[in-house]
């Protein structure tokens, strides 16, 4: 966009209060604003705006028609173990022929954790205190080692947090990984917008802006180039999580397997909801196809629905581990960008316009990465045990904290112990290193011949 694009565009949509403002600027000044400023998508936020201020506008949840989902649920009869017998061997074979790659999105702002830095550098782990990107990176390391091949791993940052993520990987030599088997990639960011559709400064030179939703991340690892290079290199499945979640089960072979058994585009972790409160993702049939409507969008009817014994009628709450192939991802950025928008109404912390600080209200634009399940032909939705798998870190305390995700951790690892035949005693904080087992059979097959020393703090490597 050339400086006339920009100022013109600015004049149609009446932001007049930034042309004053550009007009008081060094030609210097100008230079930098007109540089951090062309690439954005400006038209994009004028028509959402217009779109969400619509009177009556409900966002994306509008349906007709919901009802429970298909799902591959947690084994019980000998004849689904034997279904989950099927897919790991399948898992494992595509791990084998080297054709998964991993993604963690980490671009977002982590303001709820109230911690200074990218939320993956945070310290989690009970009793060596590994940050979340090393419990990740150490599980992509296992993995290829067992399997012989490299897997890619994939981190999404934003423009915020890119140069320290980055660093840090750096910082420590990649966890032992590859160095070019770490890719980082920036997804895109857009303006946020006051209430009265005013476009936001928060500096002299730059937009407030903030990261277009962990939706984008399909969007730039294909503006990246990452995506054309995966795929030339054979790589076909994309395992993709949060970077909340260190329970997470990365590129686990049984979900790998459903995955390929069902021949889905997309697939999705699902554990039963806590309460009809859970601030998670219900995961339903919406009008014949699966989807996910956030809790927040999903109307209190079936957000609370009970079945006949009482139980959550919609009951799979959306863990945000998912697999995508990498061919359904080239799909959906092939003709524009598929996923829809949704508005976030918070308040935010920015200059104001005479260069105080202050909180006002924005609207911010994102799109979900989840909205992709009902574009799918073939989704597979799968459920698995909340305390194997999920214990997110959102908030600084109480429920979704760092207390309780070290908890969870060291619960997980406690049982892994106890079925290995170790006795654990009460209040043992229990650790063990992704480097040494990754599962509960992994674990009991190494401990076989080995004693393990109980202290107050057992980490196991
Ligand atoms: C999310 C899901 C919810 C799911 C829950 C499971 C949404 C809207 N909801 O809720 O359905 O049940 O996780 O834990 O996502 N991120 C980016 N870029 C962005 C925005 C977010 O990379 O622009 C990443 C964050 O770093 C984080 C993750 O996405 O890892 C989650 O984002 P957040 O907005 O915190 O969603 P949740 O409320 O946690």
């Amino acid at each position: 966009m050339t400086e006339q694009d920009l100022l013109k565009t600015l004049e149609n949509y009446g932001q007049y209060h930034i042309l004053d403002h550009y007009r008081t600027l060094a030609p210097h000044q100008r230079q930098v604003f007109l540089e951090t400023n062309r690439e954005l998508d400006l038209r994009l936020v004028f028509d959402l705006f217009r779109q969400f201020s619509k009177k009556g506008h409900a966002g994306h949840a509008r349906t007709t028609d919901i009802g429970p989902p298909r799902i591959v649920c947690i084994p019980r009869s000998a004849c689904e173990h034997d279904d989950a017998l099927r897919a790991r061997s399948i898992g494992e074979s595509l791990l084998e022929r080297q054709k998964v790659a991993v993604l963690i999105v980490a671009g977002g702002q982590g303001s709820r954790l109230g911690f200074e830095g990218p939320k993956g550098t945070f310290p989690l782990s009970p009793v060596r205190g590994k940050t979340l990107f090393q419990l990740f990176a150490e599980q992509v390391r296992a993995l290829s080692a067992r399997f012989g091949v490299t897997i890619p791993l994939l981190i999404m940052t934003s423009g915020d947090n890119h140069e320290d993520t980055v660093r840090f990987f750096h910082g420590n030599r990649h966890f032992g990984l590859a160095p070019d088997s770490v890719r980082f990639f920036s997804q895109g960011v857009l303006p946020a917008i006051s209430p009265d559709g005013r476009l936001i400064l928060r500096d002299e030179v730059h937009f407030y802006t903030n990261p277009n939703g962990h939706g984008g991340s399909l969007k730039a690892l294909s503006d990246s180039g990452l995506l054309a290079r995966l795929i030339a290199g054979g790589y076909e499945e994309l395992f993709y999580c949060q970077v909340d979640n260190p329970l997470v089960r990365i590129a686990d072979p049984v979900f790998l397997g459903h995955h390929s058994m069902m021949d889905a585009q997309v697939s999705t972790k699902v554990v039963r909801r806590r309460s009809v409160e859970e601030k998670v993702g219900v995961y339903l049939d919406v009008d014949g196809r699966q989807a996910v409507i956030e809790y927040s969008d999903l109307d209190e009817d079936h957000m609370r629905a009970l079945d006949d014994q009482g139980g959550i009628l919609y009951w799979a709450g959306n863990t945000a581990i998912h697999i995508f192939s990498l061919s359904f991802i080239r799909d959906l950025n092939s003709d524009g960008f598929a996923l829809p928008y949704h508005c976030a109404k918070k308040s935010a912390y920015v200059v104001s316009s005479d260069w105080e600080p202050a909180s006002i209200d924005v609207w911010k634009f994102e799109t979900f990465v989840f909205d992709a399940v009902p574009l799918a032909q073939r989704a597979c939705c799968m459920e698995v045990a909340r305390e194997e798998e999920f214990a997110p870190v959102k908030n600084k305390e109480g429920p979704d904290s760092p207390d309780t995700a070290r908890r969870a951790l060291i619960d997980l690892h406690r049982t892994w112990l106890e079925k290995a035949g170790v006795e654990v005693p009460p209040d043992t904080k229990v650790e063990i290193s992704p480097l040494f087992a990754l599962t509960p059979e992994e674990t009991a097959e190494k401990l076989r011949n080995r004693q393990v020393a109980i202290s107050p703090e057992v980490y196991i490597e």
